[in-house]
């Protein structure tokens, strides 16, 4: 009782001191504003890139330092380094009447010169407190180098992946996924938005930017709102919860209205339904785009979008050409206008810039942080922590030291693709590549060869869209088969031969959709020919999504999915192989066996004809399985765990109660491991069809070689509770099925009544 007073006097002050740090903010906005122009006003919800290495189009604003000296910029993007950031900060505090500092963003999506693991790759780690932690070091590393704000992180829920941007997200669950989305946000943010070392985030792209048809980037989307409640809406919605900063919309329609127009997404939805308090910018000229998506001209879109809720226009500059006209001819109110402006402004204040316009500013702080020893530490634990095994003979690896080795793939020796695609501040070059990884890792005992093999692709159309920005498929001078011949010789000498195959980076990212996702034909041949000399193949994979392996993969021994690992990738990679690390991530999208299967994803419904192999007229391929190849929640390790004895406290469930749920958890094989203990639920009788299975926990477990532990698992009916018909997110009493295990499919199973 007293600890529970005092909490309450302790709740009851944080929110008199709240109350009074925004009363402040507010008086000295409103003092502010009531200085400024129209144009002033409208200045500020202008975000431009200056600079010529921009990653995402050549729109590039003219006179930027004129622009920001008359107030007509309210923020940048693409400037980095202490230098240049101060340059352009000086302009708005020397030149500009009001001495309005500006806003520093950048892409910071893995990391920001140390370059992280592609975010898919992180979310294998299924590691919140390492994610939060990951992207606290990045924010330090950030704002160290002049930026305060981060466009991440990316929630978009993908389940098709054919389209690029799956490499930039957590996957298709939307409870992992929102479970990403608040460490993140966490992160990047930390305690204090004023803090020299966090950031303002920025939850992207709002909304639904994943669900794209046929997996084509920046394609219509349509979905019933039941779907986007329930399964593609609570990343987004965590981000908020968390308190994130800043949302950015996305290239999309919903329903009909480009999401940067869109009144119910930005307005009903995100401020009056969610109460987020913060910043909607546009993604890259995505206001602009109105007019290609048949909204009208620019002035009547950059009118739909500031009435819809949208804030800041990145780069199209419609607000700063059109809006003072609109509001002159009464298409816009002032209110729409000083709404927009006092978020920006309230984001600058939050980061203390008007205290201190050059507190990101510090350059002794960037030369001891960035790219530091200790940063490129935590590269290396986070990439080693994202490799999914998705295959294991359990004798070839881990590998001794000692071992003679043929090291062979397009990959293999290959700087340029490790950082993998949104690296936009890291530099390829600095990157670690296998061949190094291995030797460094294994020391003088190790006996290793190297031959590229193959090139990542022979296909010059593909190889020519892949190099945009800088080279990264290399088209050998040599013949196919020369090279081919060569990687043989080696592979014969050899004890077991590692083979790194996949994409290049920039095959997978924005703009970057495939509707073929197999592995080359280039490497596939490879892999064949390795497979006829009967060594043992361990096949390492870099990629960008999930890529169709059916027919790839068959001949080899063990399979290491490493994605595209980042800074580290090389010593990273070798950790896993040489066995000094034991591989423990789990895929968090599912791989699927052809592409026809796409969208093959585990938490799909029953239909009305359940599979039945015996029965014609059932759901199914005539030439594929209904099932992924690797499913959601897959991955192995170098020992072998075990469930069993799957109890709960009771098999009823009653509102307002708990009930547990404890599993048996047995590391019966040779070595010390991780484990993922996931924990997924069935709604046996609902008035909307259900999932077959919703992740509804998951636990990250450390076991000895031999070692047994109980797991337990808390459920409760809010955990049980969905977006029915009318939108309303309730539980609906009745049977459920409770599912622990090591993936989305092998899973023991007991039942429970909802009381
Ligand atoms: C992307 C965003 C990114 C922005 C700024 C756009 O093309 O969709 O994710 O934050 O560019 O670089």
């Amino acid at each position: 009782m007293k600890k529970t007073i005092a909490s309450f006097f302790i709740s009851c002050c944080v929110l008199i001191q709240l109350h009074a740090q925004d009363q402040k903010m507010n008086s000295f906005i409103n003092a502010l504003m009531s200085k400024m122009t129209i144009d002033e006003k409208i200045g500020q919800l202008n975000l431009i890139t200056p600079g010529s290495d921009i990653p995402t189009g050549s729109v590039v604003s003219s006179n930027v330092e004129k622009k920001i000296a008359e107030g007509n910029v309210g923020g940048l993007f693409g400037v980095i380094g202490t230098e240049k950031v101060k340059q352009a900060q000086d302009i708005a505090i020397q030149k500009s009447r009001l001495k309005i500092p500006l806003l520093f963003g950048s892409d910071v999506i893995h990391g920001h010169k140390t370059t992280f693991p592609i975010p898919l790759g992180i979310s294998c780690s299924w590691d919140t407190a390492l994610i939060r932690f990951g992207a606290s070091v990045a924010a330090n590393e950030a704002t160290a180098d002049g930026l305060n704000w981060a466009f991440s992180p990316m929630v978009d829920i993908a389940r098709d992946p054919r389209w690029g941007r799956v490499s930039e997200g957590s996957g298709e669950d939307p409870f992992l996924g929102s479970a990403i989305a608040t460490a993140m946000v966490k992160g990047y943010q930390g305690n204090s938005l004023a803090d020299k070392n966090t950031l303002l985030a920025c939850v992207k792209h709002f909304a639904l930017y994943g669900a794209a048809e046929g997996g084509r980037d920046y394609n219509s989307v349509d979905m019933t709102k039941m779907k986007m409640y329930n399964e593609y809406l609570p990343p987004y919605k965590a981000a908020v919860d968390a308190g994130v900063a800043t949302i950015m919309s996305s290239f999309n329609d919903i329903d009909g209205v480009p999401a940067s127009g869109n009144k119910w997404l930005l307005t009903d939805l995100l401020r009056s339904q969610w109460g987020f308090k913060g910043m909607v910018v546009s993604d890259y000229t995505s206001v602009g785009e109105m007019v290609n998506h048949r909204q009208g001209d620019i002035s009547q879109v950059s009118a739909q979008a500031i009435k819809a809720g949208l804030d800041m226009d990145m780069v199209t500059e419609g607000f700063l050409g059109t809006l003072k006209k609109s509001l002159q001819e009464k298409k816009v109110s002032i209110s729409d206008i000083d709404r927009a402006c006092r978020l920006v402004l309230e984001a600058k204040y939050k980061l203390g810039l008007f205290e201190d316009p050059y507190r990101y500013i510090d350059p002794s702080r960037a030369a001891k942080e960035v790219l530091s020893e200790s940063n490129r530490a935590v590269a290396r634990k986070i990439a080693r922590e994202s490799f999914v095994l998705l295959k294991s003979d359990y004798k070839t690896l881990p590998l001794k030291k000692t071992t003679s080795v043929a090291l062979v793939g397009p990959l293999a020796n290959d700087k340029n693709n490790m950082l993998g695609t949104w690296a936009v501040s890291g530099d390829p070059q600095k990157s670690i590549p296998v061949l190094d990884g291995m030797k460094n890792v294994a020391g003088a005992g190790l006996k290793i060869q190297y031959a590229k093999g193959a090139n990542i692709t022979d296909d010059p159309n593909l190889a020519r869209q892949a190099n945009v920005f800088g080279l990264r498929v290399d088209i050998d001078k040599r013949s196919p088969d020369e090279m081919l011949q060569e990687a043989l010789s080696i592979a014969k000498n050899a004890d077991v031969v590692i083979a790194v195959v996949g994409e290049a980076s920039e095959m997978s990212g924005e703009a970057a959709s495939r509707s073929d996702i197999t592995l080359p034909a280039s490497e596939q041949k490879l892999l064949k020919a390795l497979y006829t000399t009967g060594k043992p193949v361990v096949v390492v994979i870099m990629s960008g999504r999930p890529l169709v392996l059916t027919g790839s993969i068959e001949g080899a021994t063990a399979v290491l999915q490493t994605w595209h690992a980042g800074i580290e990738a090389g010593n990273a990679i070798a950790d896993v192989l040489f066995g000094d690390v034991n591989p423990s991530g789990k895929l968090t999208m599912s791989f699927p066996y052809s592409v026809g299967q796409i969208p093959v994803y585990y938490s799909q419904k029953r239909t009305g004809r359940p599979i039945d192999p015996n029965n014609k007229f059932s759901t199914k391929y005539l030439d594929a399985p209904n099932e992924a190849l690797f499913p959601f929640g897959y991955g192995l390790s170098y020992t072998k765990f075990v469930y069993s004895d799957l109890k709960l406290s009771s098999n009823t469930l009653i509102k307002g109660q708990i009930i547990e749920a404890e599993v048996t958890l047995t590391n019966n094989g040779p070595f010390d491991g991780a484990e993922v203990v996931q924990l997924y639920t069935l709604d046996q009788v609902r008035s909307v069809t259900p999932p077959e299975k919703e992740l509804k926990g998951f636990q990250k477990v450390i076991l000895k070689s031999g070692e047994s532990k109980k797991i337990k698992f808390t459920l409760s009916e809010p955990m049980l509770r969905f977006y029915n018909a009318d939108l309303k997110y309730i539980s609906e009493p009745g049977a459920f099925t409770v599912m622990v295990g090591g993936n989305s499919k092998e899973l023991l199973l007991k039942d429970i009544i909802l009381k």
